[in-house]
């Protein structure tokens, strides 16, 4: 909390300041008064308490951690800000010296969130840091970690400062640039939250005193824990044969501070590297702009991890992958996993078979494609088994077909042969 309104009230000297350089050197006696308690202390209960006091050439600066005892809460303009009051008196015999000072901090009940913004509301007459209500606001800043931005610059940013009646209002998008996301975990739950530190800057004078009140304030954000859970993603290509199908997974997403460790299987626990020599290829893939990474994973149906069940009366085998990722966060190394089962069917495949026979009239023949699509082209004699020829000749079951031709159709030929065949 820096000194942000210096009020000087009993001036012996042309230069407070230059008063200020010379106390403590010439043996003045310094004391502080907080208000509103009135305790009364010197330099060294000032500095015992955890505050810290000191005169520059052209400042009296007074730090206080944000929760001390004398610090008090007061509702501004609706805003509950935090307030340090003090007046600091620098005596030598008939000579005193008074400088009132006041910090005024926001506290974070000036800020609410929703998913998507953060607004941040400051009052904008800080009544405690006011000796009048005539005022003039003659600037305002915004800046970020301490740095004043342009308008141009906070529009790239999608940054707003809204000046009301009795506010001003800042707006910052979560995950805006200038602030950064950082993981948690809380009950096994993966969370991040948002930080950033804008800044605002700003300077009025006040028409009685016609004097000029520069407030500047830091004021780090974070928003609370908002969920994310990670979830897997199955992109396992099924067109293929089972000695060569891959399971395909994509573990996220998840902020750039969680690092993918171990895969825990069934049957054993492996690093990365450990699955990567086994072939499963694990990467780490980054959204385009480089804010939010994937765990990507390939897993052969063959390897032993993959749990395989023969269902013949189905004519099916089921390939069941359980497997759990252990991730950790850094910097803090907090660990938390994530566990997923992921299975596929492939139909056992049997080849289709063909049979026929004969009566007096016909030859039937039928064709069974089992469990395959019939992806195969049928040709009678010479002719293509188009619909026309469907229509005349065949009937279909739900594995199979049959071709029924008369022994006149065209299609048939009929050879001589000298060992006669039974038709
Ligand atoms: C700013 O906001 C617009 C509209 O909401 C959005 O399209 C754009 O991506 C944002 N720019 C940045 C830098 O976030
Ligand atoms: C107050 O600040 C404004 C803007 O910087 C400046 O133009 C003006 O001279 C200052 N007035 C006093 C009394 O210091
Ligand atoms: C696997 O990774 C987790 C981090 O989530 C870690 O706590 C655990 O000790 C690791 N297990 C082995 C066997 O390395």
């Amino acid at each position: 909390m820096a000194l942000n309104n210096v009020r000087l009230l009993t001036i012996l000297f042309n230069s407070c300041f230059h008063f200020l350089r010379q106390a403590v050197a010439s043996g003045y006696k310094m004391t502080v008064v907080f208000s509103p308690s009135k305790n009364v202390m010197n330099v060294d209960e000032v500095q015992r308490k955890g505050y810290a006091i000191a005169n520059t050439p052209t400042r009296l600066v007074l730090r206080s951690p944000h929760n001390a005892e004398e610090t008090y809460l007061q509702n501004v303009a609706g805003v509950p800000m935090r307030v340090l009051s003090t007046s600091t008196f620098f005596e030598q015999k008939w000579l005193v010296t008074r400088v009132d000072a006041t910090a005024v901090c926001p506290t974070p009940e000036a800020v609410a969130f929703t998913p998507e913004v953060i607004t941040w509301y400051m009052p904008k007459h800080i009544d405690p840091l006011f000796s009048s209500d005539a005022f003039t606001m003659l600037e305002v800043y915004m800046g970020i970690d301490a740095k004043r931005l342009d308008t141009e610059e906070m529009a790239a940013r999608n940054y707003s400062v809204l000046v009301t009646e009795a506010h001003i209002i800042v707006e910052i998008p979560v995950g805006a640039v200038g602030g950064y996301f950082k993981s948690h975990i809380q009950d096994d739950q993966y969370f991040v939250t948002y930080t950033i530190e804008p800044m605002l800057e700003l300077l009025w004078i006040e028409e009685v005193a016609h004097e000029n009140t520069s407030y500047k304030v830091l004021f780090p954000i974070t928003t609370p824990p908002m969920a994310r859970p990670p979830q897997v993603r199955n992109y396992t290509p099924l067109d293929t044969v089972p000695e060569q199908a891959v399971f395909v997974l994509e573990l996220g997403t998840f902020n750039l501070d969680v690092e993918l460790l171990n895969i825990t299987f069934p049957t054993m626990v492996l690093t990365v590297a450990e699955c990567n020599a086994r072939g499963f290829n694990v990467q780490e893939q980054r959204s385009p702009d480089n804010t939010l990474k994937t765990f990507r994973m390939e897993v052969p149906f063959s390897d032993p991890v993959v749990f395989k069940e023969r269902r013949a009366e189905q004519g099916v085998t089921t390939f069941t992958l359980q497997l759990i990722y252990g991730l950790v966060i850094f910097p803090e190394y907090a660990p938390f996993s994530h566990s997923a089962v992921v299975d596929a069917v492939l139909l056992d495949i049997v080849p289709p078979s063909v049979t026929g026979n004969c009566d007096q009239e016909n030859f039937h023949i039928t064709v069974d494609y089992r469990n395959q699509e019939p992806f195969f082209v049928v040709l009678v004699g010479k002719r293509l088994l188009n619909h026309e020829f469907a229509q005349q000749y065949l009937t279909e079951g739900d594995t199979d077909f049959t071709i029924t031709l008369p022994f006149s159709s065209p299609d048939a030929v009929f050879e001589v042969r000298r060992s006669p065949k039974t038709c």
